[in-house]
């Protein structure tokens, strides 16, 4: 079979379904690489900065790895702002939704609300914006997690002059996510946090 024969869904049969399933699986194996063809696009958007969102993104994940961060805060870290090309008006919803079925809740988390939190550091100098729309979130359980993700991480990477490690380098990392199970309760581990820097792993990095 080199496609299905039907051309309303209500008409396949399991068979077809079937051979639909495989080519589905076959397609989810390749996201990695999709995703990391999709941040070297990245590249072409929003100019104005010292450095490129693909040079953004690559740094931000760069301090994670530096500060010691687990595989979850490095990856998240380096797709958190995937989600400009295609959905500029939430683009940390987009991102925490490709992150989701393979990263700790907590770093989906972080991902999700990263836009409300990062405008602590530009909203006071702009119209129509809320410098502290993060205070809606004051008292969810990784409340602290985000603030410490922008001001490490996010925030600070806009440096031309920052040594970043090159996206070879995280690819393997991106690809060993992108292979868990999804939504595997071993992986999204509900309610748990992990701490963004440890200073023993940082000393051997
Ligand atoms: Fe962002
Ligand atoms: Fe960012």
């Amino acid at each position: 079979m080199k496609t299905v024969s039907f051309t309303q869904m209500k008409d396949g049969t399991k068979e077809e379904y079937e051979f639909l399933t495989a080519h589905e699986i076959d397609h989810t194996k390749h996201t990695a690489d999709r995703l990391l063809t999709a941040l070297v696009d990245l590249d072409k958007s929003l100019s104005g900065y010292k450095i490129t969102r693909l040079g953004h993104s690559v740094q931000s994940a760069t301090r994670a790895w530096r500060d010691g961060a687990d595989i979850d805060w490095v990856v998240s870290a380096l797709l958190h702002d995937i989600g400009d090309i295609y959905a500029p008006y939430n683009h940390d919803e987009y991102a925490a939704t490709i992150l989701k079925p393979f990263v700790r809740e907590q770093c989906t988390w972080c991902v999700q609300t990263h836009g409300d939190f990062q405008m602590l550091y530009y909203g006071h100098h702009l119209d129509g914006f809320d410098q502290h729309k993060r205070e809606r979130h004051r008292g969810h359980p990784y409340f602290d997690d985000c603030a410490e993700f922008c001001e490490r991480w996010d925030q600070a990477s806009f440096d031309p002059d920052y040594p970043d490690l090159p996206i070879e380098f995280f690819a393997p990392m991106v690809r060993e996510v992108f292979d868990r199970k999804p939504y595997d309760p071993a992986v999204i581990r509900r309610g748990e946090r992990a701490p963004l820097t440890d200073a023993a792993v940082a000393a051997g990095r």
